[in-house]
């Protein structure tokens, strides 16, 4: 059954390069998923950008001395290249300075607005009584009024997961000079949470089949929710599409509020771009298509409460009322959110600021990119705060994408080519032969439900399990000692070689390069997995940009056994990982020295 899968990435800052912290959580998981639905069948749009607005950038972009648009423009083709680098095979992955974006998110807003689900209010904003300009909540710091945790931001508490506002903040100070800020008369739009409650509430407690803790820590915010701002006193944002607003300089949308946004503006540039501008609708409108969410635990409040919250106000399922005019069809909400926690060094979240960062380029650079996805999808954050270390990642390399994977693709293939040039045939088929056989054809459903239920550990490791076992099948069958009987060693050879295509094709979401390369070593021709590509881009009214697409329509990874053809002529395989030294886990490499 085919179904269309949107996979929904979350959008990075473009305030800075890429590191491995950032990629563990959102990239590399939603890409394994989405490389696996291709497989199976489904039909995947996998969209992300660039989140360009909001303090995140205007600070970062006084820090380097440009114009916010200049950061923007630096760090978009940046991350694209990080992003790209990693083969991460988005079917767009744009920013949220486009034309396009700016158009989507009014529409969204509007479709509250005039559902009743936008309400413009007089607030409190917060000031620098020292400079007299605003002060963003991010910078504002204090005591969080509901666990009285002392370290919450003006827009979140990290402890609680409680989303804020800085005139809730007991002991509000500025992160930035320590000083008290001023809180002065300003008028906002909010957006009628508890208008949105009940319908939020059930459509939650539909959602039985979440990770329990996502569920409950949900519920648990629905509790008590408050109209929430969705507009701030920025000049660096997306114009308000109302009159009176529209002009005013320092009046925008809040960042988080056009970033969820992205989701759905980025499939309609990806329809536009494809020939067929309304095939977005296929992934948003059709009851039937499935839409799953990749992010860090940070960002899921805004995923299952904020964006669900918002589509329900457009489509016109709250307390107000209203329809789904502006988009015409009722949008879906999320089928899945898809959280990881936090990959650390050392025991500290990844930190710029702490010099012990790890930059993907970097990392691409000396190690290629499948090392630094297998790394991430056996030993990544997928269920708790985990620590990066070097000495891991050597010996998860060495012993298991070296010796293990690399080792028994090496010889299967090379053995049978050296004896027979080809693929040997199968002859009489003994119990060990069975048995492994059925081991790995069983591989397709039980990492085929892992990957499904996005439980990519499990996954690779059930994929390396089937690997163990043919080469513990080759320790025990000893083809190398077999000259004096050829048919049998043609048969134990042909059966490895099975076995190498079999979980080759598990690996693949995992690998998506190496398994490229074991595809041609057993005499494959063409693309196997298709990989993504960075394209320029224009858009009326704004400079040209780069975006990742590809066509992963002609690749031919399915996920199923592919039979072997005996007599297929097989090409003399070149190591697929380079064993690293064991220094290099004590030392850490020279541009990310282990700090003693
Ligand atoms: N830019 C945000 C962050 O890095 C994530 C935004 S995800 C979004 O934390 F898609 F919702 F925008
Ligand atoms: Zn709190």
């Amino acid at each position: 059954m085919c179904a269309h899968v949107l996979t929904s990435v979350a959008w990075p800052y473009a305030n800075g390069p890429r590191h491995i912290g950032h990629v563990s959580g959102f990239g590399v998981p939603s890409d394994v998923f989405s490389r696996f639905m291709r497989m199976s069948g489904h039909d995947v749009l996998m969209v992300s950008g660039t989140d360009e607005h909001g303090t995140p950038i205007s600070v970062q972009a006084e820090k380097e001395g440009m114009t916010t648009r200049q950061l923007a423009d630096k760090y978009n083709r940046v991350i694209v290249d990080d992003l790209h680098g990693l083969g991460l095979s988005y079917d767009l992955f744009t920013r949220t300075t486009t034309q396009n974006h700016y158009r989507v998110t009014q529409d969204v807003f509007r479709g509250l607005f005039d559902n009743g689900y936008a309400i413009a209010k007089p607030t409190k904003g917060a000031i620098s009584p020292s400079t007299g300009r605003t002060l963003p909540d991010r910078y504002i710091e204090g005591t969080c009024p509901l666990c009285g945790d002392d370290g919450a931001r003006g827009d979140q508490c990290d402890n609680c997961g409680n989303q804020l506002d800085p005139v809730d903040l007991k002991n509000p100070r500025s992160r930035i000079n320590g000083e008290t800020p001023e809180f002065v008369e300003t008028e906002h739009f909010f957006l009628d949470l508890p208008a949105l409650a009940d319908s939020l509430g059930s459509w939650l407690s539909q959602r039985t089949d979440w990770r329990p803790n996502v569920l409950k820590f949900s519920q648990n915010l629905i509790e008590d929710l408050r109209p929430r701002a969705i507009t701030r006193d920025l000049d660096w944002g997306v114009p308000i599409p109302l009159d009176g607003w529209r002009d005013q300089p320092m009046k925008r949308l809040y960042v988080w509020f056009d970033a969820v946004i992205g989701y759905l503006s980025a499939s309609v540039e990806w329809a536009r771009r494809s020939g067929d501008p309304d095939a977005w609708r296929k992934w948003w409108c059709d009851p039937e298509a499935l839409s799953y969410y990749f992010m860090g635990k940070d960002n899921i409040v805004f995923h299952s409460v904020i964006w669900p919250s918002m589509l329900l106000g457009v489509n016109g399922e709250g307390n107000r009322g209203g329809g789904p005019e502006v988009f015409g069809q009722r949008l879906n909400l999320p089928t899945e959110v898809v959280s990881s926690e936090y990959l650390t060094m050392s025991g500290s979240k990844f930190s710029t600021s702490r010099g012990t960062v790890i930059y993907v380029t970097d990392f691409l650079k000396d190690f290629g990119p499948d090392a630094l996805r297998y790394f991430i999808a056996v030993a990544g954050p997928e269920n708790n705060d985990t620590d990066f270390t070097w000495e891991e990642f050597v010996r998860r390399t060495n012993n298991e994408l070296a010796n293990e994977w690399g080792n028994l693709v090496n010889r299967s293939i090379s053995m049978a080519h050296k004896n027979n040039g080809g693929v040997p045939e199968l002859g009489e088929v003994h119990a060990v032969d069975a048995q492994l056989l059925e081991t790995s054809k069983a591989g397709f459903s039980t990492v085929g439900d892992l990957l499904r239920r996005n439980k990519f550990k499990n996954a690779v490791s059930e994929a390396m399990r089937i690997a163990g076992a043919a080469n513990r099948y080759l320790s025990e069958t000893e083809p190398w000692k077999l000259k004096e009987d050829p048919a049998r060693r043609d048969t134990v050879l042909h059966t490895a070689l099975q076995v190498v295509s079999d979980v080759n094709t598990m690996m693949t979401p995992f690998l998506p390069h190496a398994s490229q390369k074991v595809f041609e070593a057993l005499g494959g021709e063409g693309v196997w997995a298709a990989q993504p590509e960075v394209r320029e881009v224009s858009e009326e009214g704004n400079s040209d940009y780069p975006v990742i697409t590809g066509d992963y329509t002609d690749q031919q990874a399915v996920w199923e056994s592919r039979p072997i053809k005996a007599g297929q002529p097989l090409a003399k395989p070149s190591p697929l990982f380079a064993k690293l030294d064991d220094k290099l886990g004590e030392t850490g490499p020279e541009w990310a020295p282990i700090q003693v």
